[in-house]
């Protein structure tokens, strides 16, 4: 899809990747830019910033979504393109799900943004996007929806979830004119990671969310599904594929090496 004169929303848009995103999006000169952010300050931050519009919402919040999704809607006719971006992440000590990160609060709160609110805004955008037999939905799940997340079982779990739902409104939906996209990087220097300040900047695979954002805008240019910054995600998961047991020792060192540092 070209961005260009598009209506475009994206949630999650006042911080990290999602920012990146707007600011990118807005360089496309879309014919509206719609920032979505719980932190409504930020978004109206980005928004002012980017020529777009702003609305401060929690995401897993299903009719505070659909309102202002249908608001969207009036004043702009249509949307284009929504991206789901906005997620959480709880990480957990050494052991695991069991100790006390990994409690039920982790894992619903998990679900409900990094999961449901997917399955909202899709709901809510999907029959204005069917009725003109075109329409893009894009989500940012993780690299840790193809290869699970050391140290956070919500995070591996819900993320994998993610990917499983994008894949099925591209299977349902596909043949009716909707195009659908999945964000899978691995670490993006974000508050998420804890990093903001470029302190890991030097340590290897880090990505900018700029530089996740260019790849981003690349992807939905030649509309692949799976949008992957990091291109090494793309040989580990056939490499998971291929012989699921070994990589799973790998993945056991690879834990053991982290734990003991
Ligand atoms: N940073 C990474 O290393 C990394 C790697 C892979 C995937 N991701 C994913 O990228 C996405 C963006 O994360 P980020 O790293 O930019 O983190 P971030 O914390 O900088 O940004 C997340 C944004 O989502 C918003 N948000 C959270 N819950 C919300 C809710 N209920 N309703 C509305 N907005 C809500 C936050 O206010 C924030 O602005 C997430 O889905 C995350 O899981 C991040």
């Amino acid at each position: 899809m070209d961005l260009k004169g598009k209506v475009v929303v994206v949630t999650g848009g006042g911080n990290g990747i999602g920012e990146a995103l707007c600011r990118r999006f807005a360089a496309e000169a879309p014919e509206a830019l719609v920032v979505l952010d719980l932190e409504q300050e930020n978004a109206e931050r980005v928004a002012a910033e980017t020529g777009g519009l702003a609305y401060g919402v929690d995401v897993t919040d299903e009719a505070a979504l659909k309102a202002v999704l249908a608001d969207v809607e009036t004043r702009f006719g249509r949307i284009d393109l929504l991206f789901s971006n906005a997620g959480i992440g709880v990480f957990e000590g050494p052991e695991g799900f069991l100790g006390p990160e990994g409690n039920n609060d982790a894992f619903e709160k998990s679900w409900a943004v990094n999961v449901m609110a997917h399955v909202y805004g899709a709901r809510a955008v999907l029959p204005g996007m069917l009725a003109r037999g075109e329409g893009y939905i894009c989500s940012t799940a993780s690299a840790a929806g193809l290869l699970n997340q050391i140290g956070s079982a919500s995070y591996g779990t819900t993320k994998h979830a993610a990917i499983g739902f994008a894949e099925n409104i591209a299977i349902t939906y596909g043949d009716r004119g909707i195009k659908v996209s999945v964000l899978c990087p691995q670490a993006v220097r974000t508050r998420m990671i804890g990093d903001t300040d470029g302190g890991s900047a030097g340590q290897d695979g880090i990505l900018s969310p700029e530089a996740v954002a260019e790849c981003t805008v690349q992807g939905i240019g030649s509309e692949k599904f799976l949008i992957l910054p990091h291109e090494e995600v793309l040989i580990y998961s056939q490499r998971k594929a291929s012989d699921y047991d070994r990589w799973l020792q790998g993945m056991q060192r690879f834990r053991r090496s982290l734990m003991e540092q």
